[in-house]
């Protein structure tokens, strides 16, 4: 089977197509046929070495999401046919996506939703589960007022539409005037490019997602997370009654479950920006990073 790895940190070009064993799944695993899967900041920030300390050793096949279809279920209640998606915790278990069979644990995966694509699906794990998960920690219920940092970004974007769905009133701090018709159209209610605009601590919960740490619009009292690891440490707010944490994104196929639901019931729409196949995958991380994107690059296998 065909699978990306690479065997030394650097540019696009060290990612090799080559040919793998086939994996075999373990107790409580499902063996999964990839047909698509997106890019992410880490697979970004892997590739070139700049993850460091906690890089599993070389060689390493990369990636963290797929949507595929089931070849052998093992014990799980997912069969052979099934149209699946997962995240795996690629920098946790060096297992990456990026190939054409995977094996992974049956709690890691769920059903795709039935209304999208199987590309569209590819979109959403590792993204759809950040979102989910510190939407979860935030808990922030309908009526409250939530600002997203990055909301037109493919996490905040995520996290505009899902808190959106669960009646919280959400304002948007984006990095071009560009991006402010995709946050309106999703229903966010003030947009900005200036984080000044977001001030006076008026808001329950932050959602920051490239550590802008607009610490000034987080109310007493509230709950402050960043996804921005390389950004370091929230500052300390305990003495305005504040909560901060820095959120680590784990498998979940509960999350992924309740995503599919989500998407089906068309409170989320998942969105592609452009779709490579997998020969032309160094071509694929050279448009991401470009930037300026409106959805996720997919690769298909
Ligand atoms: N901790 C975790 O478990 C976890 C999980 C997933 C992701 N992450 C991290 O979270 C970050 C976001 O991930 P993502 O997939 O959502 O990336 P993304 O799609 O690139 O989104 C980032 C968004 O933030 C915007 N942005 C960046 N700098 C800004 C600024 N100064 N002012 C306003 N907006 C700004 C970007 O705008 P432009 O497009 O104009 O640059 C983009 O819309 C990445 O660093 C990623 O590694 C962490």
């Amino acid at each position: 089977m065909r699978a990306i790895r690479i065997d030394r940190f650097g540019s696009p070009e060290v990612l090799d197509l080559v040919e793998d064993r086939r994996p075999l799944p373990g107790p409580g695993e499902v063996l999964v046929r990839t047909v698509a899967t997106g890019i992410n900041p880490v697979d970004d920030k892997t590739r070139e070495g700049a993850i460091g300390e906690g890089t599993p050793p070389l060689p390493l096949t990369l990636g963290w999401d797929l949507a595929g279809v089931v070849v052998d279920g093992g014990t799980s209640q997912l069969r052979a046919g099934d149209r699946v998606f997962a995240m795996s915790h690629q920098l946790d278990t060096a297992r990456g996506t990026w190939a054409d069979l995977v094996a992974l644990p049956a709690e890691a995966v769920a059903l795709a939703p039935r209304t999208v694509s199987l590309v569209e699906a590819a979109t959403l794990p590792l993204p759809g589960l950040t979102a989910l998960q510190t939407l979860d920690w935030l808990a922030v219920s309908a009526g409250e007022r939530l600002l997203v940092a990055g909301a037109a970004g493919a996490v905040g974007g995520l996290a505009l539409q899902i808190a959106r769905a669960r009646g919280v009133a959400v304002d948007a701090l984006v990095s071009r005037d560009g991006q402010a018709a995709f946050v309106r159209e999703h229903g966010a209610g003030l947009v900005s490019t200036d984080p000044a605009a977001f001030g006076g601590r008026r808001y329950d919960a932050v959602f920051d997602t490239f550590g802008a740490f607009v610490t000034e619009a987080v109310a007493d009292g509230g709950r402050y997370a960043s996804i921005a690891t390389q950004a370091g440490p929230v500052p300390d707010l305990s003495a305005r009654g504040v909560r901060t944490t820095v959120h680590q994104v784990r498998e979940d196929g509960a999350g992924l479950a309740e995503l599919a639901r989500l998407v089906d019931e068309g409170a989320l729409r998942p969105r592609v920006h452009a779709t490579y196949g997998l020969h032309r995958i160094g071509e694929a991380h050279e448009r991401f990073r470009e930037g300026g994107l409106t959805g996720k690059i997919v690769v298909t296998f």
